[in-house]
């Protein structure tokens, strides 16, 4: 099989594993399409798209594995600039709404499978919010699986919370509540230098960006909001390029075979 996906995730798998579905499958009944499709969600979704192709240099001859890729709202963003999106993901909720929204929008050139891994052959492969919800031995196995579906000159891109974040010690004491609903059990922030060192140590080449400071948990507080999250975006790109930045809020990995 060109293209396989592994096993349906829920047949002989961690308990992290089972876990992260039952989560995820309650996510997905309702409140992530109603949250992620807020004006100032799509407004971050429309950003993250236009690193994913600067950072990896993706473009209308790419093709492209999602890792994670939840309800595919940004595979579906990315899919017209690209030659095609593969979006993986455990949760079978999310997969029939990604490929309902691919159907809908009339989007032939993303699919969308249940599973946890994939076999095939890729020029970039994403990751966005995925890396920190991995096991530890599962995140220590990526770089090993990277070396096997990026095309030479092949790029990996992953966002995922920093362990050093200052929205999240301020979130943990003023909305507990809020960011609890928004964990997983299992997910934790990851150091940025820490996790470059895994894909390092695996034989890849890795630096870190750091992505944003106030603007993302301003979309994720203030959904409806898009002025605002355009407004602390700005703001976003001038702070980080101050110290601020080892405080930001969600950092960027970029890997390639070096
Ligand atoms: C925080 S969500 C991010 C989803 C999406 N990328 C986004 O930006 O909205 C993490 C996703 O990873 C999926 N997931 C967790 N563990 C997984 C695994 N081992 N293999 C595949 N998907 C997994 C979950 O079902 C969930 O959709």
């Amino acid at each position: 099989m060109r293209d396989g996906v592994s096993q349906p995730a829920h047949h002989g798998v961690s308990d992290v594993t089972r876990r992260e579905l039952a989560y995820h499958e309650k996510l997905y009944s309702g409140f992530a399409q109603q949250h992620f499709a807020r004006p100032a969600v799509r407004e971050l979704r429309a950003h993250i798209v236009r690193r994913i192709l600067k950072l990896t240099g993706a473009g209308k001859g790419s093709r492209v594995l999602s890792l994670g890729c939840g309800i595919g709202d940004t595979e579906l963003l990315l899919a017209p600039q690209v030659a095609e999106v593969t979006g993986v993901d455990l949760s079978p909720a999310a997969i029939r709404q990604a490929r309902a929204d691919a159907e809908r929008l009339g989007i032939a050139n993303a699919r969308f499978v249940e599973g946890t891994t994939a076999e095939g052959r890729w020029d970039a492969v994403i990751a966005i919010f995925f890396l920190h919800h991995l096991p530890d031995a599962e995140l220590e196995a990526l770089p090993g699986r990277l070396k096997e579906w990026l095309t030479p000159g092949g790029v990996f891109y992953s966002l995922d919370p920093s362990r050093r974040r200052l929205s999240g010690a301020v979130g943990r004491r003023l909305i507990p509540g809020l960011m609890k609903r928004y964990q997983t059990e299992d997910e934790r922030e990851l150091d940025a230098e820490a996790t470059a060192g895994i894909f390092r140590r695996g034989g890849l080449e890795a630096r870190v960006e750091m992505y944003d400071f106030g603007s993302s948990p301003l979309a994720g507080l203030c959904p409806g909001w898009r002025w605002g999250y355009r407004a602390a975006r700005r703001v976003d790109d001038v702070v980080l390029r101050t110290g601020l930045r080892r405080w930001g809020s969600n950092f960027e990995l970029v890997v390639g075979r070096g």
